[in-house]
């Protein structure tokens, strides 16, 4: 008699915290909290820290180990909360520092850890330090904290060199001295709003240790690092000598990123953490051109974790998440560093989305397609992710299989990147919705009120209480994975992988007593049955003869009997 698992047919026990235990970030499934758009405790349409409270205990029954908090800092926002005006202060519409310290605290109790935003590569040109550079002119040590330049021409009217911003259009822009008259230019590699930090002034690195040392003297477990390539910019800015930029980033070391010596900031910065108990952790943003080069940033004396956007960029394919997996591990073995593994953040379409679509369309990608392919692959994708070892990034809502919102009207649209035209288009809400928890009411449960961006109708049947307890829904899914993960199989354990033989489109690996098989292929496939199945993201049957029979697009977990 051949046998059916459905999926997320893994049994639920107690979770187990990892409060005390040391080196919890190895294996540490972490997730991305977008304050903004998780919950919003009075009713203005804006998440806050409140909000974030209150939903503690859903994470910790979710299953993940910490929480990762994208920037509440006060910010006039031109760029969601990564433009700080001030490092050491909550935005009002957030809430404010006790607020901070109270879901520090609550979070703890429940033994989650909590790793907060810092955004050392520029501040908001409202900061202080720029308010006072710009009123203080041309020649004032004020300046010296940012990169102002004579423009070139003969009247200094273009900019001091070729550098564009990462949302389009220049990476100069001309201020109006004090008495009126165009002058200087500064640098900012994002919007005009976020003024780059020259990093050789000793005043920007002794701030930000004095801010680390805040939040550490606060509690938080740790830092995920925004920009943390770019804070170095090669001697003498100078040009880059290309005008296709776009295709340059993320293939080669950029003159303002991914430069040499933004290791040595980071060495100090281990330094500082190091004299805080509680193993405490930095996770670094770095987008550099290959993995061994984001190996670099968590050297011993370095920071702990480094995000894997190579692995966020791979398609949905046997052959590249096999190489992409063993170029990883390989890179990362020698440093000790563990892995980390992410499908999806606040930066790039949701892998629902872009596995709905055809493969080569990149991360940025605003187009439905086909909604059931994507759901199926973006829950096959995640089993196979948290069959890896190291540690996994989740981003708030995929538990829920949400898509990107792609049809967002123009008039709502907040990226910055969407005003600044010429790069790219914007397509950063579509992943920033406030996500649902209820099946019905104003905002879904997401607040009293409205929601910054409008939630797309029919989201109440993705909401949290939609599919609580429902069988095979995306959120049931999640929550037996990260049971059965560290319970069952501890599987963020270790550095490596043994590759099994699998037909074409399939991905075997054993670990142990567990065994993954990932069917990235568009038809079923045969494989051996190895042993009982603790988890699947589709319909798997098994057979008397000892084979299973996996459907298109799904992943199953094996444990020996
Ligand atoms: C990082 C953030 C992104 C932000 C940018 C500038 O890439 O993840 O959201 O726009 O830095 O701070």
């Amino acid at each position: 008699m051949s046998q059916q698992y459905s999926a997320d047919s893994a049994p639920k026990s107690a979770l187990v915290t990892v409060a005390d235990r040391r080196d919890w970030w190895r294996d540490a499934v972490i997730y991305q909290v977008y304050p903004r758009s998780f919950a919003d405790s009075n009713g203005d349409g804006m998440g806050d820290l409140e909000g974030v409270r209150s939903r503690l205990p859903y994470l910790r029954d979710l299953g993940v180990d910490a929480v990762w908090l994208s920037p509440f800092y006060a910010s006039p926002q031109a760029d969601a909360g990564y433009d700080v005006a001030d490092y050491r202060a909550v935005d009002p519409m957030f809430g404010n520092l006790l607020d901070a310290d109270a879901l520090i605290r609550d979070a703890h109790e429940l033994g989650l850890r909590i790793i907060v935003d810092l955004v050392p590569n520029h501040s908001s040109d409202q900061h202080e330090w720029f308010k006072r550079a710009l009123a203080e002119g041309p020649g004032s040590p004020t300046r010296e904290r940012y990169h102002f330049r004579a423009g070139q021409g003969e009247n200094g009217e273009l900019p001091p060199n070729d550098w564009e911003s990462i949302f389009g259009g220049p990476a100069w822009t001309r201020v109006t001295e004090p008495d009126g008259t165009p002058g200087e230019w500064y640098l900012h590699l994002f919007a005009p709003e976020q003024p780059d930090f020259d990093w050789d002034h000793p005043a920007v690195g002794d701030e930000f240790r004095s801010v680390l040392r805040f939040w550490l003297d606060m509690g938080v477990d740790g830092f995920r690092i925004d920009v943390a390539h770019g804070l170095v910019k090669a001697e003498g800015l100078p040009d880059l000598g290309s005008h296709e930029q776009l295709k340059l980033l993320g293939n080669d070391v950029m003159p303002f990123f991914d430069q040499d010596g933004v290791h040595e900031i980071y060495r100090q910065w281990r330094l500082v953490l190091d004299e805080y108990s509680g193993d405490r952790i930095f996770v670094a943003e770095a987008w550099t051109p290959t993995i061994e080069r984001t190996a670099n940033y968590v050297r011993p004396d370095e920071l702990h974790q480094a995000f894997n956007f190579q692995y966020l960029s791979t398609h949905w394919d046997a052959e590249e998440l096999r190489a992409c997996i063993d170029r990883t591990l390989d890179a990362m073995r020698p440093v000790g560093a563990p892995a980390t593994w992410v499908l999806s953040n606040h930066d790039v379409t949701r892998h629902a989305t872009r596995f709905a679509n055809p493969a080569g369309l990149g991360t940025q990608i605003r187009l439905a397609g086909d909604r059931e392919l994507g759901l199926r692959r973006a829950r096959a994708a995640t089993l196979l992710m948290l069959a890896l070892p190291g540690s996994a990034y989740l981003y708030q809502g995929e538990e829920l299989g949400l898509p990107d919102v792609v049809d967002l009207p123009d008039e709502v649209r907040q990226d910055p990147a969407y005003f600044r035209g010429a790069g790219q288009d914007g397509f950063r809400d579509g992943c920033r919705v406030p996500i649902p928890w209820d099946r019905e009411g104003s905002s879904y449960g997401f607040g009293g009120g409205g929601s910054w961006l409008p939630q797309p109708a029919g989201w109440g049947e993705l909401s949290v209480e939609a599919q609580t307890g429902a069988a095979g829904s995306t959120l049931e899914l999640y929550r037996a994975a990260l049971a059965a993960r560290s319970e069952q199989a501890d599987l963020g354990a270790g550095d490596r992988v043994e590759w099994l033989k699998a037909p074409e489109g399939v991905l075997a690996f054993r670990r142990g007593a567990f065994v993954c098989t990932a069917n990235t292929g568009g038809e079923a496939a045969t494989v051996r049955a190895y042993g009982r199945v603790l988890l699947a993201s589709g319909e798997v049957t098994v057979t008397d003869d000892g084979e299973a029979k996996v459907p298109a697009d799904a992943t199953v977990w094996w444990i020996a009997d």
